[in-house]
């Protein structure tokens, strides 16, 4: 539960009354953007970022949005931009030291630590940059509002002057927002209606990877994502995430599987791997699963317990996906029976096979979109054979493909037949 203190609405409607206008009058305006120095975020971002934009990044504490932000207000300062970063978390020495880390010289940018929002914006008027940055939306307040910083009623106010801010000085404003795993602390996410774009910035604690993805676009496409990876100099992209997701994968084991998953747009290369193991809770064994949806893994046991004829019932069954990545989409369905019968097996699968594919209840495989991006995915990365769906085969028969070995299965004991 969270107090929402009602609070008298500042009366203040300052735009001129707007008439409606006939659809045909308009005037398509081409909106300009600004490119930052990562192409992976212009990416995400739909093809750099757009004037007069306001744009919310969302992540748990520490992820590295602060760090994000600043490497963008690097690169656009040194384009010879001025750019004004503000932040109501950090002092102005403690920004200076992650900017000595991410190699920041004399460039045209100004910092300003400050927690009033007027007083913010009224440095902003002055100083006239051409990009904002607010760090973040829950450590600064308005002044019209006598509720604390990072209620409801002052995020919102927060986020509503910042996008007339940008609308009005027509320059990109970028809004950080710090975001619990639980989705809680209710500021951001109740903002997602009132912002341009809105942005997520995940991973895992353990795993130095970062994913930056699109959730909301009002310029652009939200399939998009980006990885980095914080190092000691800031956050560097992964230009070859797949390589990068494989490359401590276990040579010749048992249970480990390489699939071609699709992330947003782009194709990527997995590891599932998976442990079967006499289980020491008789009539109780255990399921578990980090990376996939548990629900549907074991949907896929029963599967293969009742289409196969394997039983897992003394068997604890541990999936995982390598690398902390986390997989939502059926095509991983063949890679997670494979790896399971491979661990119970004991017997590995060939090292330059990688699989996709959807199983349904009677054990067929079904056809996935973007064949043709995950088995170049795999090319790329030197695989030499993948199974697919039977349907998917017929649908890359016309394509020319060299080097790459591909067999088309309509049911799962074909794919069984093939690898064991
Ligand atoms: P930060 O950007 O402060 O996170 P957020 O603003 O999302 O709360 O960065 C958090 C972590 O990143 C911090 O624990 C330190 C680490 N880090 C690096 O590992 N390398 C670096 O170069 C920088 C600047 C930070
Ligand atoms: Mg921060």
């Amino acid at each position: 539960m969270i107090e929402e203190v009602q609070e008298e609405a500042p009366a203040e409607f300052s735009f001129p009354p707007s008439a409606p206008v006939l659809y045909e009058d308009i005037q398509e305006a081409q909106k300009k953007r600004k490119e930052t120095g990562i192409k992976e975020l212009n990416q995400v971002l739909g093809g750099g970022v757009v004037q007069g934009s306001l744009v919310l990044i969302g992540g748990e504490p520490g992820i590295g949005k602060s760090t994000l932000l600043l490497q963008i207000s690097r690169d656009f300062a040194a384009q010879g931009e001025k750019v004004l970063y503000v932040s109501g978390e950090e002092s102005l020495e403690q920004i200076k030291l992650r900017g000595e880390r991410l190699g920041i010289r004399n460039e045209k940018l100004y910092l300003l630590a400050e927690t009033n929002l007027e007083r913010v914006l009224l440095q902003a008027e002055q100083l006239s940059p051409q990009m904002l940055i607010l760090d973040s939306v829950q450590s600064v307040f308005s002044s019209k509002l006598t509720s604390s910083p990072g209620t409801i009623s002052q995020v919102r106010e927060v986020a509503h002057q910042l996008f007339r801010f940008a609308k009005k000085n027509n320059i990109p404003c970028f809004l950080i927002g710090h975001i619990t795993k639980e989705g809680s602390l209710a500021g951001p996410k109740s903002l997602e209606h009132m912002v341009d774009v809105v942005l997520y910035f995940e991973g895992e604690r353990d795993h130095n990877y970062r994913l930056l993805r699109a959730f909301k676009n009002r310029f652009g496409p939200v399939s998009e994502i980006a990885i980095f990876e914080m190092g000691n100099r800031g956050l560097q992209v992964v230009s070859n995430p797949s390589a990068f997701f494989l490359k401590e994968r276990p040579t010749h084991e048992a249970g480990s599987v390489v699939i071609c998953t699709i992330k947003g747009t782009r194709p990527l290369l997995a590891e599932i791997q998976a442990l079967v193991s006499a289980t020491l809770f008789v009539g109780n064994p255990r399921r578990m699963t980090i990376g996939l949806d548990h629900f549907r893994s074991s949907m896929l046991m029963a599967v293969i317990e009742k289409k196969l004829g394997y039983s897992f019932a003394g068997e604890d069954i541990y999936l995982n996906v390598a690398g902390g990545l986390s997989i939502n989409e059926p095509a991983a369905d063949l890679g997670v029976l494979l790896a399971v019968v491979s661990s119970l097996k004991n017997k590995a699968v060939p090292q330059d096979v990688a699989v996709f594919g959807e199983v349904g209840l009677s054990g067929e495989i079904r056809s996935v979109s973007h064949p043709m991006p995950r088995m170049n995915e795999a090319r790329s990365l030197g695989f030499k054979t993948v199974i697919l769906p039977e349907g998917n085969k017929a649908s890359l028969e016309k394509e020319n493909i060299a080097n790459m070995k591909l067999m088309g299965v309509g049911h799962i004991k074909q794919a069984f037949q093939i690898i064991f």
